[in-house]
């Protein structure tokens, strides 16, 4: 993973690109980086702040062998490839909210965004987009982030190489890819859970039809998270579906 590598200085999307040339057929493990994003998205439409060279905004293209629905389980891994190339590099501790945010603190260092082209039964690729802020200082946020964003420097009071922290986290990415083709699910959901600060939290799940306060009790194979409502039942919950907001 990051063998072919292609650079931008400004872009659109990492994410944009990464299907383009995932579509044209680039090897495995292709990764994509940009200085700064024109139009960088993040998870459900949202846009994500990357109009500056501060944070790392990158996306890399895999071909795994699996059914659609087992994909699922990459951005899991990614997010725990995430926390542990920053553990690896700079010895900082950062927490997984379910489904897929990068946290510091209280804040959000990072988030991912996958991205799935398919057909029944095959996937073509898989586009893993990460977003995480390293050497922004607040007035760097737009207004609204201000009080919800963390960055390792804010954090640690010091700039760090935003290079180092890329090849630490494809080198973990690299490790833990390694696990999911072997099948070792387990391991990589027992590390998400390790890490989750979401499990064994009050949590409202909302959605269009319904909204519920229960306990998250762990995230399951196939990353939905398991819920223990009020009444003691228990439901899972898909990402697509709900937001899930800590009490
Ligand atoms: C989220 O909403 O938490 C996911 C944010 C993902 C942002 C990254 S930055 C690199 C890649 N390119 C994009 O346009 N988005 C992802």
């Amino acid at each position: 993973i990051g063998r072919e590598l292609v650079h931008f200085a400004d872009i659109d999307s990492t994410n944009n690109y990464a299907k383009k040339i995932g579509n044209d057929g680039c090897p495995h493990g292709t990764v994509v980086t940009a200085e700064r994003q024109t139009l960088g998205r993040g998870r459900v439409g949202r846009l994500w702040q990357s109009d500056n060279s501060r944070g790392l905004w990158f996306s890399i293209v895999l071909r795994p062998d699996l059914e659609p629905e087992k994909v699922q389980i990459i951005t899991l891994a990614a997010s725990v490839a995430v926390v542990e190339g920053i553990i690896e590099v700079l010895d900082i501790n950062c927490g997984i909210k379910w489904p897929n945010d990068i946290i510091l603190g209280s804040c959000k260092l990072g988030g991912i965004l996958t991205e799935l082209s398919a057909e029944p039964g095959h996937v073509n690729y898989v586009v893993v987009g990460i977003g995480l802020n390293i050497n922004q200082d607040s007035g760097d946020f737009d207004q609204e982030l201000q009080d919800k964003a963390a960055s390792l420097k804010l954090f640690t009071g010091k700039t760090h190489s935003r290079a180092k922290i890329l090849s630490g986290i494809l080198k973990s990415f690299e490790k833990i890819y390694t696990m999911l083709l072997a099948g070792e699910t387990r391991q990589i959901i027992d590390k998400w859970n390790k890490y989750s600060v979401t499990v064994g939290k009050e949590v409202r799940i909302i959605s269009r039809e319904v909204e519920y306060i229960g306990t998250a009790q762990s995230v399951a194979l196939d990353g939905k998270l398991v819920v223990k409502c009020k009444d003691g039942t228990l439901r899972e919950v898909s990402s697509g579906e709900v937001q899930v907001r800590g009490l």
